[in-house]
């Protein structure tokens, strides 16, 4: 399978970028995970609107139109297997290292196909840690130092996911978007400066409003989500992912809830529906 670097498609072993990228220098660049199944993407626009609004985020501009990203991207789907597309743009090689943004690069677009790895059923365990991020979390961006050292802690502690807490209120996982069921009630943080816009919390929402399940958008203590009836994550990669033991303790009955079988349900079926 062939990777996209700016322009080419080439195998994987022979893509190449210079040291003075400020991508690997800096870590100045975002990026997109597009999960695809059946061959086909799942909310590409939605996808390319984010990566144009983190671009937009981080004082860069789209280096590519729309018909090319999804050219590139049908390109490097192979087959049909379930499977996810990475999309990076760096601010490019600067002429030296300079935390100034340089003027005049060409930015560094990276894209490649990966097997997407079949989600545990049977729900995950999580813990609860302070929310170190910086405050622009709504930009996707490739800078995840924070969230590679959040997410090793869980991992140190035998869970699948650190869920991420400022002020008393929890923002997101440190890779994904988070929910919780509290009095019957499907709840999720607003959107804002503090977590991702993600694209898979917004179909979930669309998917349980249209199902007529009570689903709001408010800010959650973490008392509260620490005694919720339900906890799910949701990502691109994770889908909606229930998580059955929070620090220790079961979430509800220590088993997937039954208000994520029906939401579970609902994505599976609109994930066989897509075209
Ligand atoms: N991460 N929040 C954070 C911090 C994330 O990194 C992600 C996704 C999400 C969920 O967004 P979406 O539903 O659009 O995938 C929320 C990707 C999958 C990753 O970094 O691999």
């Amino acid at each position: 399978p062939l990777v996209y670097l700016n322009g080419e498609f080439l195998p994987l072993d022979q893509a190449r970028v210079s040291v003075l990228d400020r991508g690997f220098l800096f870590g100045d660049g975002v990026y997109e995970v597009i999960p695809v199944y059946g061959g086909r993407p799942l909310r590409l626009e939605e996808h390319l609107r984010r990566l144009d609004d983190s671009l937009r985020g981080i004082r860069m501009t789209s280096p590519l139109m729309r018909s090319e990203w999804s050219e590139i991207i049908g390109r490097l789907i192979d087959g049909v297997d379930d499977q996810s597309v990475y999309v990076q743009v760096t601010r490019g090689v600067g002429p030296a290292r300079d935390h100034s943004i340089p003027v005049g690069v060409r930015p560094t677009v990276f894209a490649m196909a990966s097997p997407i790895t079949p989600v545990p059923v049977t729900g995950v365990r999580a813990i609860t840690l302070e929310d170190i991020r910086w405050r622009w979390c709504n930009i996707k961006a490739i800078t995840l130092l924070p969230n590679v050292l959040l997410r090793q802690q869980a991992v140190d502690r035998g869970c699948a996911e650190a869920v991420l807490v400022r002020e008393g209120h929890v923002t997101e996982g440190t890779a994904s978007n988070v929910f919780a069921v509290v009095g019957g009630t499907i709840v999720t943080p607003p959107k804002g400066p503090e977590l991702l816009p993600g694209i898979t919390r917004d179909l979930v929402l669309e998917l349980v409003r249209a199902e007529g399940l009570p689903a709001r958008e408010r800010a959650i203590s973490l008392e509260e989500f620490s005694g919720a009836e339900e906890i799910w994550i949701t990502s691109s990669t994770r889908e909606v992912l229930p998580v059955v033991e929070l620090d220790g303790r079961p979430v509800g009955r220590g088993s997937p809830g039954p208000v994520w079988e029906r939401v579970s349900a609902l994505y599976q079926d609109f994930k066989r529906r897509l075209k």
